[in-house]
């Protein structure tokens, strides 16, 4: 059955520590390869990868190394955002994935909101950055609404299919106002 979100209902999405009740989720939805393609998932996805990713997950908030975010709507599972590489310069990293029934019903931008005041109120993180693929402009989209801006464009040449691409992964970055 479709899913229909009205803007009302999008605020009823909310960010929660990542933890072991998510790992059924995760794993089936982060399977799916046109999630993966665009963020550090592996795909085909190891049988155990979402449980060793929450272990992880647990063990770098215990250390403050990062803090990882189920994003739900009402109960339900809808996808992962993460700050890692927390530095004691108080940077980090940000990645994010939404399961593919969900895409385009303004999740993303949400939960990478509330991340982003956690990451600024709570751990007080100065810097923020993150990169995307030229091919992801709804990613980028989702992170010029959550005030990130460009700082430079990496181009790089990879071998796929016996064949040479060449891509552009954009670099974007956060700051406190
Ligand atoms: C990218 C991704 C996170 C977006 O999640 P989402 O919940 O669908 O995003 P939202 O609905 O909050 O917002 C998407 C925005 O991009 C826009 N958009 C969608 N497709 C677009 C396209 N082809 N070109 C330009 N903008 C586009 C939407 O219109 C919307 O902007 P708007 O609110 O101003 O209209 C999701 O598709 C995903 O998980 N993809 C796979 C993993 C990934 O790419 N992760 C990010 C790695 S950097």
């Amino acid at each position: 059955m479709e899913l229909i979100l009205n803007t009302s209902q999008v605020t009823q999405v909310e960010i929660t520590p990542l933890t072991s009740k998510y790992a059924s989720h995760f794993q089936y939805y982060a399977s799916d390869v046109l999630v993966a393609r665009s963020c550090p998932l592996p795909h085909p996805l190891p049988p155990n990868y979402a449980q060793d990713f929450i272990n992880q997950a647990l063990q770098g908030r215990k250390n403050q190394s990062r803090y990882d975010f189920a994003i739900l709507h009402q109960t339900m599972f809808v996808g992962v955002c993460s700050l890692v590489n927390v530095t004691q310069k108080q940077q980090a990293e940000v990645t994010y994935w939404i399961a593919r029934p969900f895409w385009g019903k303004g999740y993303a931008t949400k939960a990478l909101g509330d991340v982003m005041f956690f990451a600024e109120k709570e751990i007080k993180l100065k810097k923020v950055y993150t990169g995307v693929w030229n091919k992801n402009p709804a990613s980028r989209r989702v992170l010029e609404k959550n005030k990130f801006h460009w700082i430079n464009t990496l181009h790089q040449t990879t071998k796929y299919n016996k064949k040479f691409i060449r891509d552009s992964i954009w670099e974007l970055e956060w700051t406190p106002n």
